[in-house]
């Protein structure tokens, strides 16, 4: 695997990482009913794109960093739920963003096709988190 795909992923990795342990913290300092689906439905997401990164990484050869991205720190500092969606909301963009650096290094097909799914799905929970922030907080 050429070193810089193998940068990225790792860096998505641990991203997704980071993503998990985050939004596993905020779903238990809600009690939102609403809130903790979309928490929860993220959560499953995160959980399963890490596995898929992992194994992705070793079967082309590559190496599996065993970081975890310091999103979560970042996000969970800010006292204000508010922004922490609006952060959470940002979080997806720069995935979808990373993704896009990955699939211009043209990977091997099975990757490919996994990140441009990964990507949707990132776009259209950063929608999703961007629409509950306006619901929630009346923007
Ligand atoms: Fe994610």
């Amino acid at each position: 695997m050429k070193p810089e795909l193998e940068t990225l992923l790792n860096r998505l990795l641990e991203a997704e990482r980071a993503g998990h342990q985050l939004l596993d913290a905020m779903s238990r300092e809600t009690s939102d009913p609403q809130m903790q689906a979309l928490f929860a439905n993220f959560t499953d997401v995160e959980i399963s794109d890490t596995a898929v990164l992992e194994g992705l990484i070793r079967l082309h050869g590559g190496t599996p960093s065993q970081k975890t991205g310091d999103f979560a720190d970042k996000v969970l500092r800010i006292d204000n739920l508010h922004e922490q969606i609006n952060l959470l909301s940002r979080g997806q963009a720069w995935v979808a963003r990373k993704i896009e650096q990955a699939l211009v290094l043209a990977p091997p097909p099975d990757i490919d096709a996994f990140l441009k799914e990964m990507a949707n799905r990132h776009r259209h929970n950063m929608e999703w988190a961007r629409a509950e922030a306006i619901k929630q907080f009346d923007e």
